[in-house]
């Protein structure tokens, strides 16, 4: 169990906080070896810490994901201190600003922003392993963290909109990268307390970690519990190894039966 992955090579982005953290350390946990990308880096230098007080091997790098340069850089990261690439787990995500925002109010540069990190980042994450992958010859698997928001109306009109597109575009490319072994897949979390995720959205950040806000949250899904980071990051493994390695282009709902009703 633990070489679950082996010695692979893994990259996950935003895995400074929530989800990303979360998945670095099982990643590691099971074998592999992690490049922790994130915007802020000392976040990200403070999952590697983590990973390496578990026994695992992980490497910080700064990443802006909406930005294609650092992206290769990242890919270019893992390649260089691993030899190769083999997992590459896109996500990062903005929340819409202002938690609640109509689309009427927001400004063009949110718009922007949104879509450029969003979707960009999948975009160019995705561009760069899919070139590296068919440079290795061996295959690859990409995961990308999408949300109920690209199913259902939840969490901002446009925030949804992107996370609807991150969904085709998993699509699209698995039917792409499958003759070449590549398989992409996505998760689609629902509203999850206790990441930094609502207080980026603007919440105070103690109200988002209070136990009475987790059971507001709870009781709005059918399963009565809510999300954590580690039941994203348990679907997210899953799909990254090769116990999946006849799912491709399949978005998993983790979100207690959310979407089900
Ligand atoms: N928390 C929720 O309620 C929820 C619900 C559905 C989907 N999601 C999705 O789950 C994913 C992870 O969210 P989380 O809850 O762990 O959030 P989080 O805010 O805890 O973590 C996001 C991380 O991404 C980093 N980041 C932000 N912009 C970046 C950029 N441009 N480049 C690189 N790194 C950047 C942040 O520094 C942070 O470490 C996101 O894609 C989010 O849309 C979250």
């Amino acid at each position: 169990m633990t070489d679950l992955f082996g010695d692979k090579s893994a990259i996950v982005t935003g895995a400074g906080s929530g989800v990303g953290r979360a998945t670095a350390l099982r990643l590691a946990e099971k074998g592999a070896r992690v490049v922790c990308a994130d915007i802020d880096v000392d976040q990200a230098k403070q999952t590697v810490r983590l990973v390496e007080g578990h026994g695992g091997t992980a490497v910080a790098v700064g990443t802006d994901v909406s930005r294609e340069d650092q992206v290769e850089g990242m890919i270019g990261a893992a390649v260089e201190q691993y030899g190769r690439l083999d997992i590459l787990v896109n996500n990062v995500g903005i929340p819409t600003p202002r938690l609640g925002t109509l689309l009427e109010d927001h400004t063009a540069e949110e718009f922007h922003r949104l879509v450029s990190v969003n979707l960009g980042g999948v975009f160019f994450g995705c561009k760069h392993a899919v070139r590296q992958f068919k440079k290795q010859g061996t295959g690859g698997s990409i995961v990308n963290t999408a949300s109920v928001a690209g199913i259902v109306a939840w969490g901002g009109s446009v925030y949804g909109a992107t996370k609807g597109a991150v969904l085709q575009l998993t699509r699209a490319l698995a039917i792409e990268g499958a003759p070449h072994d590549i398989r992409v897949n996505a998760i689609c979390p629902s509203g999850m307390p206790a990441t930094g995720f609502m207080a980026a959205g603007g919440m105070d950040p103690e109200a988002s970690a209070a136990p009475e806000f987790a059971e507001r949250v709870a009781a709005q899904h059918p399963l009565g519990r809510a999300l954590t980071a580690e039941d994203c990051a348990e679907a997210i493994l899953f799909l990254a190894s090769d116990r999946a390695r006849n799912i491709t282009g399949v978005s998993v709902p983790v979100d207690g039966g959310y979407v089900a009703r």
